[in-house]
C-alpha cells in the first residue's frame, strides 16, 4: 500500500441502524488508506431538531468526500444519491441490498475456490431469510452478474420469496442436499426486526457439526455475521468456517473500493 499516493480526502460514516462489522471495516479500510473518517451521530444531531434526513445527507455532503449509509429504509440509498454530488456506497438499506458485503462474500469464495469459480463449476447452498436478508440478496446478484447459476436455496424461514428464486433448485428439506455436490454452504440469521408482527415464524434450523460432517473437506462455511441460533459455536473450531477470516476479507474488499472511487483522476 505504500506505493499508493496519499488521499487527502474524508469519508463520513452514517449509520442509521446498528452495525459492528460494517462500520468499524469501513473506518478501518480508510485508516489504512490514510484517509480520514467522520461518524455520524444521529442520536446528537439536528434530526432531533425536525430536519429532514434529505437535508442532513446534504449537508454532510458539503462536509465530506465520500459517505457510507447504512439506513432501515429500502431503496433510500438510490433517493439520496440524486441529491448529493459526492459517492454514496450503501452499507445495507432495509431488507434490500448490501453491495460491499457481497463483494467480500464472493471474494472469500474466490479465495477457496478460484478455479471452479473461473470454470463455472461451483455449487453454492445458501440458508436463510429469503424475504429479508439483504446479504442474500445482494450476493445472489453478484453470482448471477458472474454467470454463476448452480445455487441451491434452502429457505428455513422467509419464504415469500421463494418464487423468485424458482430458476434455481429451492429444497424444503435439509436432508435432500446433495451434501457431496456442495462447495460453499452460506448461512445467514433470521432477520426478526424486519417481520411484521402477525408474520412472527419461528426458526428452530441450526447448522451444527452432525449436519456438517457430510460436507466435503473443501466445502466452506460462510456467515455475513452476526449469527443467532442458526450457526453453532461448535463449527467454529472446523477449519472450513471462513466467517470469521470474511471480516478481514472485507477490509481488503473496502480498502479497494474506497481506492477506486477516492484517488486522482490520472491513475
Ligand atoms: C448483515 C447485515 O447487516 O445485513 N451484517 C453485516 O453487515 N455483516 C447481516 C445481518 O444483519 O444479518
Amino acid at each position: 500500500m505504500d506505493i499508493l499516493p496519499k488521499l487527502n480526502k474524508i469519508l463520513i460514516n452514517v449509520f442509521l441502524e446498528s452495525s459492528t462489522r460494517t462500520s468499524i471495516s469501513f473506518d478501518t479500510a480508510m485508516y489504512k488508506l490514510g484517509v480520514n473518517v467522520i461518524t455520524f451521530n444521529k442520536d446528537i444531531s439536528s434530526i432531533n431538531k425536525g430536519e429532514t434526513l434529505e437535508d442532513t445527507i446534504n449537508t454532510l455532503s458539503m462536509m465530506g468526500d465520500i459517505m457510507v449509509i447504512r439506513t432501515p429504509e429500502k431503496h433510500l440509498v438510490d433517493k439520496i444519491e440524486n441529491i448529493v454530488d459526492i459517492p454514496i456506497i450503501n452499507g445495507g438499506d432495509g431488507n434490500g441490498e448490501h453491495p460491499t458485503q457481497a463483494l467480500l462474500d464472493y471474494y472469500t469464495i474466490y479465495k477457496y475456490h478460484k478455479n471452479k469459480l473461473k470454470d463455472n463449476n461451483i455449487n453454492i447452498l445458501i440458508i436463510g431469510d429469503l424475504d429479508d436478508s439483504r446479504t442474500i440478496h445482494s450476493l445472489v446478484y453478484l453470482l448471477e452478474i458472474m454467470g454463476i447459476n448452480n445455487i441451491t436455496f434452502f429457505p428455513y424461514i422467509g419464504k415469500n420469496s421463494k418464487n423468485i428464486y424458482d430458476k434455481y433448485t429451492v429444497i424444503d428439506n435439509f436432508d435432500d442436499i446433495n451434501h457431496n455436490m456442495i462447495d460453499v454452504v452460506y448461512i445467514t440469521r433470521q432477520q426478526k426486526e424486519r417481520e411484521i408482527e402477525e408474520n412472527n415464524e419461528h426458526n428452530n434450523f441450526v447448522l451444527d457439526v452432525k449436519k456438517c460432517s457430510k460436507f466435503d473437506t473443501e466445502c466452506i462455511f460462510l456467515h455475513p455475521l452476526p449469527r443467532n441460533n442458526e450457526l453453532s459455536i461448535e463449527l467454529d473450531k472446523d477449519r472450513r468456517s471462513v466467517y470469521f477470516e470474511q471480516i478481514k476479507n472485507g477490509i481488503n474488499v473496502r480498502m479497494a473500493i474506497l481506492y477506486e472511487l477516492l484517488k486522482p483522476k490520472n491513475l
